[in-house]
């Protein structure tokens, strides 16, 4: 089984998973429910796969971070390790089917680009236009960050599905897919379906947009999508796409009518591509999934074992997390089928960000510094900013996520110099004045980023450090006897942040149950040899241990005087250090979320320090920060920003920021904040400019006006000593509820759906093979003999040349 030999390449990685699993646990097989699980091609396969049994077994063994082992059939079912069960959906239904997961195309095909023609002639009204829309969607699904894509419909005139997007080809990235989806709900039938226009305004675009070399400059195809075809287009395609046969055409042709299919099956068989047909709704998946074992033949021919690595997504149904999935091919090596390309599957496994995130040495990195790493596309893999989502009420994550770049979180003023050169995966520094967004977006810090980036070897990510300025330049290294730092170290107010790695407790199966305390302790009394530890966090966090010890009678003492008193006043002192540790002391039972783990601002985290910490870092020394919650929906109006001015940020400089919280598009992002506006041509439709305000701790007192609907509002700010806090005068004379933000319209929306940001394509390619047997092509029935009587020749032309 030379397939699995992937698992080696992920191995190296050491990244970890929360439970442990019994090694005696086998795989499970998974059958998408509209198929029928007695089919001998499925029975055949899970027989031949169970053989991989052994060697998930031993991946895991040799390798217990690896998480989920899978393969991927093309015939459908879906090998998973370790077992588990699969929960039906409300419907009962199991909709998950591997052949439509990022890992199984990327890994399975070529980078592509692909043109959707969409027959809306009268005859199409209709059942035919609602499977004709779910057929497009079906096709959108099976295309990825690396592919390129349009759609025309066509009657007698062509029309494009996004008028904006007229003669070019967009990624198809999620947000473009989203948007397209909308447009097709508008599609509506009349009219004659002349094709011939169609087929030659796609085969130009095709040639056109490959010339720009932005697109996959790999393999192209034309998906057609009609209820039959009057003619053959040979002249079409003698002009644009014979002999070469580069450009690939895939019809479907929608219901149950075969009257007009020979001329589809003609086109795909004399153009390499495959016929299908619709004729319901439950047809559509299955045969739009036909097209990709076409495509990924040149791939199987080469014998191209080439890992794939996904940009990082959601997959509900196989793990909640933030995932990247490592994948890779599977073919027969059998000889007398080479020709035909035949695909097995695809076999993957899968790695959780927050996993990789662990790995940094966060102690390190200071109180601001963070890792983050983007892929060959810009998009971001992980970044502290890039939080989980949570529905509305709920805990759990949402299924689903959207594609960010990283220029929406490291905003540059001009062009995109960082993000250009890690997309280029180049190896180098640079440095810019930021302002962080801290607490949800809501409040702002100040800090001169210095920035480290290079590529990760093996894979198309690129990895950069961001260090702010002043902070991290010297450590304070105490020493203490072990003994004192381990019994300091056990009290039951000391915390460690969990997800810091003071000790490797995931590398080995015996030590997974080790809590990070229990491994420290473990470790520096020499118990466990095979431990790996940070010997000189350990020396540090243990020196915090005892010279913080004191401070816990102190507590007690004023826990004991407050109890004689009121009930009002202090609830809960803290601390924290550098290195990770953490005290508390409650003062009065509560339920509170606050510094437990739940509030995931104020502890210590695998990427960022609690934000009492990062707040109480960037105030004047000998002062205090007090911090008084915003309520929900602050931001929401710029006055109600302006009155809740006892925060962080205010000032004497009215600023325009542009926050950008634009739920829609980006989720997953919290408002960033640019040192300047950004240019309007970057901005996003709902972007939306809110004024706000920015201190100057060395103005202690100022006076100004905000302009509010045609009056003017003035206000007299004063700083109020040894805190962070002012006090504000405003005059009540004119009404500020109007004060709104700015929201960019719909006319920027164009501008974004072109703007093409740079990109690195994946080296690997594979279009075509000269061995290629492209006589499978869909069409069961004979060809015609006045069909072959064209058809014959022409193809010995074609070969022949
Ligand atoms: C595309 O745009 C060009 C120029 O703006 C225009 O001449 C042409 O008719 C448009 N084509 C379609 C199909 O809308
Ligand atoms: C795209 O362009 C490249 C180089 O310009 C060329 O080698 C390739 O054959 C073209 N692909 C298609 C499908 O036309
Ligand atoms: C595979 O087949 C080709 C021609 O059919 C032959 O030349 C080649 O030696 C065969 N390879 C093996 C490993 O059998
Ligand atoms: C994302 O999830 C939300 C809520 O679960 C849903 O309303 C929305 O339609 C989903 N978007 C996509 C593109 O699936
Ligand atoms: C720490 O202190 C111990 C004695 O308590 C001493 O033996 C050791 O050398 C010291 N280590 C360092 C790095 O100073
Ligand atoms: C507790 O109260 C006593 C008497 O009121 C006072 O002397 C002592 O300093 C207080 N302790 C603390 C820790 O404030």
């Amino acid at each position: 089984m030379t397939a699995v030999s992937c698992f080696e390449s992920s191995s190296g990685m050491h990244l970890s998973f929360f439970f442990f699993f019994d090694l005696s646990f086998l795989s499970v097989v998974q059958v998408p429910t509209n198929m029928y699980n007695k089919d001998p091609d499925i029975v055949n396969g899970v027989y031949w796969s169970e053989a991989l049994n052994k060697v998930f077994v031993e991946n895991f063994e040799r390798d217990p971070t690896l998480i989920w082992q899978y393969f991927g059939s093309a015939k459908g079912f879906f090998r998973q390790y370790p077992g588990v069960k699969w929960h039906p959906d409300e419907h009962g239904v199991i909709g998950f089917d591997c052949r439509n997961r990022k890992w199984y195309i990327q890994a399975a095909t070529s980078p592509k680009d692909v043109v959707i023609l969409v027959d809306v002639s009268g005859s199409m009204k209709g059942l035919r236009l609602t499977i004709a829309r779910q057929t497009v969607s079906s096709i959108l699904d099976t295309l990825g960050d690396d592919d390129f894509f349009n759609i025309i419909a066509y009657n007698q005139e062509i029309h494009y599905v996004e008028p904006c997007l007229n003669g070019t080809l967009v990624r198809a990235d999620r947000t473009n897919k989203d948007h397209f989806r909308e447009h097709l709900d508008k599609l509506f039938a009349k009219g004659i379906g002349l094709l011939g226009e169609a087929l030659t305004e796609a085969f130009s675009i095709l040639n056109d947009f490959n010339q720009t070399g932005r697109g996959s400059v790999c393999s192209q195809a034309i998906m057609l999508v009609t209820d039959g075809a009057t003619e053959m287009y040979d002249d079409v395609f003698e002009k644009y796409n014979w002999p070469e046969r580069k450009v690939r055409i895939f019809p479907y042709l929608i219901g149950r009518e075969s009257a007009f299919a020979d001329n589809l099956k003609w086109m795909a068989c004399a153009n390499k591509g495959y016929f299908s047909q619709i004729s319901t709704l439950a047809d559509v998946q299955e045969n739009v999934m036909r097209y990709l074992h076409v495509m990924s033949r040149p791939k199987v021919i080469d014998h191209e074992h080439d890992t794939v690595w996904t940009e990082a997504y959601v997959d509900s149904a196989v793990s909640p997390s933030l995932t990247t999935t490592v994948a890779m091919p599977v073919f027969s090596t059998k000889n007398e089928t080479k020709n035909q390309g035949i695909l097995l599957g695809v076999v993957g496994t899968d790695i959780p960000l927050q996993e990789l995130m662990k790995l940094i040495p966060k102690h390190m990195l200071g109180i601001h510094g963070y890792v983050f790493a983007i892929t060959n596309n810009g998009y971001i893999l992980t970044h502290p900013d890039l939080r989980p989502l949570y529905q509305e009420g709920q805990k759990r994550r949402k299924p689903n996520y959207s594609s960010v770049d990283l220029s929406e979180v490291e905003w540059e003023d001009k062009d995109y110099i960082l993000r250009n050169a890690m997309v280029n995966r180049r190896t180098g520094t640079f440095s810019m004045e930021v302002k962080r967004t801290v607490d949800r977006g809501r409040r702002v810090l100040k800090m001169h980023n210095d920035y480290y980036y290079t590529d990760i070897n093996g894979t198309p990510f690129s990895v950069g450090v961001a260090l702010s300025r002043g902070h991290g330049k010297y450590f304070f290294r105490g020493n203490v006897s072990m003994e004192a730092g381990l019994r300091d170290l056990e009290q039951p107010d000391v915390a460690l942040a969990d997800e810091w790695t003071y000790c490797n407790t995931e590398e080995k199966h015996e030590h997974r149950h080790l809590s990070q305390i229990q491994a420290i302790k473990l470790y520096m009394m020499g118990r466990r040899p095979h431990l790996k530890c940070d010997r000189e966090l350990i020396q540090e966090v243990l020196f915090d241990a005892v010279v913080t010890a004191p401070l816990k009678s102190y507590w007690n003492s004023l826990a004991l005087n407050k109890s004689e008193n009121s009930d009002k006043g202090v609830e809960i002192v803290f601390l924290g250090t550098r290195t990770g540790l953490s005290r508390t002391k409650l003062f009065v039972p509560t339920d509170q979320d606050f510094l437990t783990a739940e509030d995931k601002e104020g502890v210590f985290n695998a990427d960022h320090f609690p934000l009492w910490y990062k707040r109480a870092a960037e105030q004047v020394p000998g002062t205090f920060v007090y911090s008084i919650p915003f309520s929900t929906g602050m931001l929401n109006t710029g006055l109600r920003l302006h009155s809740s001015l006892l925060s962080s940020i205010h000032s004497s400089v009215c600023l325009s920021v542009c926050l950008s919280v634009c739920p829609s598009i980006h989720p997953s992002i919290p408002p960033s904040m640019s040192q300047r506006s950004r240019s309007k041509t970057m901005m996003v439709p709902c972007d939306t400019e809110y004024p706000a305000f920015v201190s100057e701790r060395t103005i202690k007192e100022t006076t100004g006006n905000i302009e509010c609907d045609g009056c003017l509002r003035s206000f007299v700010i004063q700083q109020i000593p040894s805190t962070n806090l002012f006090m504000v005068v405003v005059d009540n004379k004119c009404d500020c509820s109007m004060l709104s933000s700015l929201t960019y319209a719909s006319s920027l929306k164009c501008d974004r759906l072109k703007l093409q940001k740079d990109r690195k394509k994946p080296e690997s390619c594979h279009p075509f093979h000269p061995e290629e047997n492209a006589m499978e092509c869909g069409s069961a029935s004979r060809l015609s003999s006045r069909l072959a009587a064209i058809l014959l020749p022409l193809l010995a032309a074609t070969i022949s040349r």
